[in-house]
């Protein structure tokens, strides 16, 4: 097999072809990891992996954070992304990026397809590197000294949106929410460049400013991050693999498939501190 990169658009996203994710060569593993640096968001078609293969394609990035809030497999390190046929909330039908309020957010996710509905489900990206880019010189200078302060309690907590959502039985999160503050302008550890590094469903306020101080200028940058240049749009298929980068993308679950089952798993790997 030969492997070929494939650009999704302009600023977001790469399919990676060519690749089997249980063999990959030290040489493979070198080309995913660049497309990654570069795009945000790897996609792999046509595999076929097992929970394990999941979970051994995953440690070859980094330690495996267990998910507190969704519904865990038999593997504890893979969590349930589900929606039945009856409910009408999915999981992260919202702009976010996954485990910003971590002191030390995820580096990144590995999402696989296990059951599709005939239409409807994609994933959305968004690049942080290509919403930073575009920002004015003078806006990148105030935001690069700026800290925002993120959480999950709104979200995942006892009076949170799943809670009161008919996705609410499946989520424990009352005693496990958390926050953290870091940089609104990051430096990736991998690439180098400067991503934005707030998103709409965690980001509460910048620190040191009051929540209505805050809200114009993160709803700016909210609206600016998803301009179209920024983003992909993923059609999943039966045997589809994303694996993306948390901290250089923002990404959206697309509810449009009422009356149809969805089941993803996914494993979130850990990252480190942010600067
Ligand atoms: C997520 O937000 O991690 C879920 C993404 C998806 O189901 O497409």
């Amino acid at each position: 097999m030969t492997i070929e990169v494939r650009k999704m658009t302009g600023a977001c996203g790469a399919e990676v072809l060519g690749v089997d994710l249980t063999k990959l060569s030290n040489s493979d593993m070198e080309t995913v990891r660049q497309t990654y640096a570069d795009y945000g968001v790897v996609f792999f078609r046509d595999q076929q992996l097992t929970p394990q293969d999941h979970i051994a394609f995953a440690r070859r990035w980094g330690d495996i954070v267990v998910n507190k809030f969704f519904t865990p497999t038999e593997n504890p390190e893979i969590a349930e992304v589900r929606k039945e046929k009856e409910q009408t909330t999915n999981i992260g039908g919202g702009w976010h990026t996954d485990h910003s309020y971590d002191v030390e957010p995820a580096m990144g996710s590995v999402l696989v397809a296990r059951n599709l509905p005939e239409e409807g489900g994609d994933t959305l990206f968004a690049s942080m590197y290509a919403a930073y880019d575009a920002l004015s010189p003078g806006l990148k200078t105030t935001l690069e000294g700026m800290r925002a302060v993120h959480s999950n309690a709104h979200v995942f907590g006892a009076a949170g949106v799943y809670k009161s959502s008919d996705q609410g039985g499946g989520f424990k999160g009352e005693n496990l929410v958390s926050d953290a503050t870091h940089p609104v302008v990051i430096t990736h550890p991998m690439s180098g460049r400067k991503a934005l590094y707030v998103n709409p469903g965690f980001t509460l306020h910048f620190e040191g400013w009051t929540f209505q101080e805050s809200r114009p200028l993160l709803d700016y940058l909210f609206a600016h991050a998803v301009k179209p240049e920024f983003t992909c749009r993923f059609r999943w298929q039966p045997g589809s693999v994303a694996f993306w980068d948390n901290r250089a993308t923002w990404h959206y679950a697309a509810n449009d498939y009422h009356g149809h089952q969805r089941l993803m798993h996914r494993i979130t790997i850990a990252g480190g501190p942010l600067n």
